[in-house]
């Protein structure tokens, strides 16, 4: 059985002291009301080492946002998979839309992080997602399927048993105008019948397929009830303890 997860990406929002906070009030609030799914909160880097202790491994899992496309050396700036992996951390985002598009991360520079991220123990949240213009053209599809080939496909099946995959279509992200229901399942089945073709029914059947965008208390139990939605990748609702609890008891 395929597990079930929210995460948050806070993307670039609280400062260390605020972050800490945040952790704190959700490590209490998951304490008291045990969810039904896995939880993951993905922090800046600078919050990782510090709020790894903070969190009860049980009950909530930690991640980057990001990390780098090299392992380690003269790369001013950089942070590596190992050195999140360091701080207690168990998880990185890679793939994002965000850094797709303003970081002019491609393919290729995701297939070397996504390697770098396995082979130091990480299991990656890899974001796929097309925009509005492709989805206005009918080519979403193409787009998605593109993307899993692109950073994916060259993983063993062992490789891709730590990959955790999340539709976002970069039009609903930040904006308030969640994929319908029936969109998100469209798309989440066409990227489970590519992970079949290519790794197999059996790892189709067991990759978590988080959608993401606009993902709220009020729309998430739709959302989650589609058979192929395993969950959500939250940003702006993850900000705040309780819209976040809001949409993990939507597992309820
Ligand atoms: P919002 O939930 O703010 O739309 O962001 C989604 C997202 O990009 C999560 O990675």
């Amino acid at each position: 059985m395929r597990k079930k997860i929210v995460a948050g990406n806070w993307k670039m929002n609280k400062n260390l002291q605020e972050g800490i906070e945040l952790a704190k009030e959700l490590n209490t609030m998951l304490s008291a009301d045990k969810p039904n799914c896995d939880v993951v909160i993905c922090t800046p880097f600078i919050h990782l080492a510090s709020v790894a202790p903070l969190l009860d491994s049980q009950l909530i899992g930690l991640g980057a946002e990001n990390c780098a496309d090299k392992a380690s050396g003269a790369y001013t700036g950089e942070v590596s998979a190992e050195m999140v992996k360091s701080t207690g951390a168990q998880y990185v985002i890679l793939g994002h839309s965000e850094r797709r598009a303003y970081y002019h991360e491609t393919n290729e520079i995701l297939k070397e992080k996504i390697n770098l991220a396995l082979a130091n123990g990480l299991k990656v949240i890899f974001c796929i997602g097309e925009v509005l213009e492709e989805r206005e053209a009918g080519k979403q599809n193409e787009v998605v399927k593109a993307q899993l080939e692109g950073s994916l496909f060259d993983l063993t099946g062992d490789e891709f048993s730590n990959i955790i995959l999340a539709y976002e279509p970069v039009w609903a992200i930040g904006t308030g105008k969640t994929a319908t229901s029936d969109q998100a399942e469209e798309m989440h089945a066409f990227i489970r019948g590519v992970i079949a073709e290519k790794f197999g029914k059996d790892a189709a059947e067991n990759v978590s397929i988080l959608y993401g965008g606009s993902c709220k208390p009020s729309n998430a139990k739709e959302l989650f009830a589609k058979p192929d939605v395993d969950g959500g990748l939250i940003g702006g609702a993850a900000l705040k303890a309780a819209d976040f609890k809001g949409i993990i008891d939507a597992w309820k």
